[in-house]
């Protein structure tokens, strides 16, 4: 099985987190491919596809949003897998429905919403006084939710 997982990530964490699943899949040839590269990945040879994506300022990214719109009818073609990277648990499910539309949504296997990190190290200054004034967080923090990263894997396998 071919499977391909297109990530956007602004400070690593949905990198991180595309890169565990990736060695999850045991049996899979797993390809990672980073959203919004010159070249459009040919994504027509694999059985399986898993998007992740996090959430700054209330949104996606625009190359992952691009990367929706423009691959839309292949994807509901295909075995789908769906994870979006956040820290705000109140609003994680409405970011869900906004990050990805609701007919990818409806037609994927697997749809998790896998926690998130705030990376002061990788941060810039308005970021990190951002981050300071909405949350009160002043240090790296590390919530990710390895048990829904596992629990998307069995659902994809
Ligand atoms: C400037 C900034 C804005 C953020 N805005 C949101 C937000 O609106 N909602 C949310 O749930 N998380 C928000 N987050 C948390 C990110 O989604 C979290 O840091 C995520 O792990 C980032 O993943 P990435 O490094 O792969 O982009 C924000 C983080 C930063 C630094």
């Amino acid at each position: 099985m071919k499977t391909a997982i297109i990530y956007s990530s602004k400070h690593g964490t949905t990198r991180k987190v595309a890169e565990e699943i990736a060695n999850l899949f045991s049996t899979d040839e797993v390809t990672l491919i980073k959203a919004g590269q010159p070249e459009e990945p040919d994504l027509g040879s694999y059985d399986k596809i898993i998007i992740g994506g996090s959430i700054h300022a209330g949104t996606i990214s625009k190359a992952l949003r691009k990367f929706l719109k423009s691959n839309r009818n292949l994807l509901l073609q295909k075995q789908l897998g769906l994870f979006l990277c956040c820290m705000f648990e109140e609003e994680a499910e409405e970011q869900m429905h906004r990050a990805f539309p609701e007919d990818i949504r409806s037609h994927a296997k697997t749809c998790h919403w896998v926690g998130g990190e705030f990376l002061f190290e990788e941060m810039n200054f308005i970021e990190k006084t951002m981050t300071r004034k909405i949350t009160g967080v002043t240090e790296s923090v590390s919530k990710l939710k390895h048990d829904k990263i596992n629990q998307l894997v069995q659902e994809l396998s």
